[in-house]
């Protein structure tokens, strides 16, 4: 019998009971609609298989450097933080927000876990709506902010700069709003991010910014978050709209490996 045990109050799931290949794609959507993170034991998943079980909740996601770089296929990719390539992916984002067709829902599978730390943290940006104190609702409904690669400081530490240059301009900026229509729930969902947010459209520079800090605040502060302390062999899949995440850097300078697969 395959039960749901909720991990805190509107945020996450542990499926107990089966894999998540033995759920039909249907099924995950639905449950990923109502928990928005989900959580499945150890098992012998591969790459394989978790492109696969992606490949049925979306299309295939290729990466704006992938793209600019020529891929036209993609694959899990393996993210090793060790001694010399610290971890980066610590504040809190939603992923390729600045790309116009960003990933609709992620993965991610334990492969090498440190002894201490390496966990991930997801945010629900549905809770971060609701929770919005009035003051600032009343500033931040009706506003449309711009999503850019920003500094990307991770992407050039990773790739060339001619690479991040080229996609750059290939990719100047998304246009979004900054409370938005979740895709298939229709709820309101906290669409900007520290990682990807760059300002507010029609307003000046230093207010903007203001606000910005203000509801970045306001995720880093909500309550309605889960922290994931991963068992090697887990697997998690998540919502990108409904959830911000991040991953702790805490186990620095152990090695920590996962596996990722995004589609949209
Ligand atoms: C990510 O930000 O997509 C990676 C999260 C993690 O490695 O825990």
């Amino acid at each position: 019998m395959t039960t749901l045990e909720p991990l805190v109050l509107g945020l996450g799931a542990r499926v107990v009971g089966a894999a998540a290949e033995d759920l039909p794609a249907g099924d995950l959507r639905t449950l990923l609609d109502e928990h928005h993170v989900l959580f499945f034991s150890p098992s012998d998943l591969d790459d394989d298989r978790q492109q696969a079980l992606l490949d049925q909740l979306g299309n295939p996601y290729i990466h704006p450097l992938a793209k600019m770089a020529g891929a036209t296929t993609t694959r899990c990719g393996h993210i090793v933080d060790d001694a010399d390539h610290p971890p980066y992916q610590d504040n809190w984002h939603t992923d390729v927000t600045w790309d116009p067709t960003p990933p609709t829902i992620g993965s991610l599978r334990a492969i090498d876990m440190p002894t201490i730390g390496g966990n991930t943290a997801w945010a629900n940006m549905h809770v971060a709506v609701e929770r919005l104190p009035d003051d600032l609702r009343s500033k931040v409904e009706g506003l449309v902010a711009v999503h850019d690669m920003g500094a990307a400081k991770a992407f050039t530490s990773k790739t060339s700069p001619e690479l991040v240059a080229k996609t750059r301009e290939a990719f100047p900026g998304v246009e979004r709003p900054v409370i938005a229509t979740h895709r298939t729930t229709g709820r309101p969902y906290l669409n900007v991010n520290s990682a990807f947010t760059s300002h507010i459209v029609d307003m000046a520079p230093e207010r903007s910014t203001a606000l910005l800090s203000r509801l970045y605040q306001h995720v880093a502060a909500l309550d309605c978050t889960y922290e994931h302390e991963w068992t090697v062999g887990e697997f998690a899949l998540w919502d990108e709209q409904s959830t911000q995440h991040r991953a702790l850097p805490d186990h620095f300078p152990q090695r920590r490996e996962m596996s990722r697969y995004v589609v949209c």
